[in-house]
């Protein structure tokens, strides 16, 4: 059992993205998994939906909590599922701090164009707080959506970067994802970029996530 949770306080960093294609990938190794969408926009809960709909298999139980239960509510989920992945939206929400409550693990994406100091060094923070009443939780920055381009040295920038900071609480992923097309073809569709199939690359990054996840 494993409650993975992808947040951070930053918008449109690829949380939902990075969510809902572990989700799949873990269903479709027949791990009974829950996706919980906590974020009132409730964008993994319409990409769950259009799965529903297209009849993609295989299913991916979908749930949608918000607000102070929250953490009791993971809790109790934890016994009836093998995985919980958490959808946490981008704001220092209610829903973040108690996911980082219950968590045992959490991935943070920075996008390395939108690259932003000071909310990595709150996350630093929240993740610390965390800590205090949920000792097991490790948290990692995941570099997302880095430009293909290797003219584009953000990818690298970012990484030395965060190299030379060394958070106190925060550690990077070794995997890290670049921007593709084929991971906006596979949300529309409901799908995993490994469902779409389309991009190699894509489904070798998301493998390589997967397995540093559940290592
Ligand atoms: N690696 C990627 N390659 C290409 N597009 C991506 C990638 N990751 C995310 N995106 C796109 O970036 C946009 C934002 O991603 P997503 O919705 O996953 O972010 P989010 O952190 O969940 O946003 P919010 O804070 O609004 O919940 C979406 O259009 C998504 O398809
Ligand atoms: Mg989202």
């Amino acid at each position: 059992m494993s409650i993975v949770l992808f947040g951070g306080e930053k918008g449109g960093t690829g949380k939902t993205t990075l969510a809902t294609n572990i989700a799949a990938m873990l269903a479709q190794k027949g791990r009974d998994v829950l996706l919980l969408d906590t974020d009132r926009q409730g964008s993994a809960s319409a990409w769950a939906t259009v799965r529903e709909e297209d009849g993609i298999e295989p299913r991916v139980a979908c749930l949608q909590k918000f607000g102070k239960g929250l953490a009791g509510q993971v809790r109790d989920l934890a016994g009836r599922y093998d995985d919980i992945v958490i959808d946490a939206g981008g704001r220092d929400s209610m829903e973040l701090r108690y996911a980082l409550g219950v968590a045992d693990r959490a991935f943070i994406p920075v996008q390395p164009f939108q690259f932003d100091i000071w909310t990595i060094r709150q996350m630093d923070s929240l993740v610390e707080m965390a800590q205090g009443y949920n000792a097991d939780l490790e948290a990692f920055v995941i570099l997302n959506r880095i430009s293909p381009n290797p003219a584009i040295r953000e990818g690298q920038e970012a990484l030395d970067f965060l190299a030379q900071e060394q958070f106190e609480h925060l550690a990077l992923a070794e995997s890290m994802v670049h921007d593709r097309i084929a991971f906006r073809k596979a949300a529309r569709g409901g799908m995993s970029v490994i469902e779409w199939g389309d991009d190699l690359k894509a489904v070798q990054e998301m493998t390589a996530l997967l397995g540093e996840i559940f290592r």
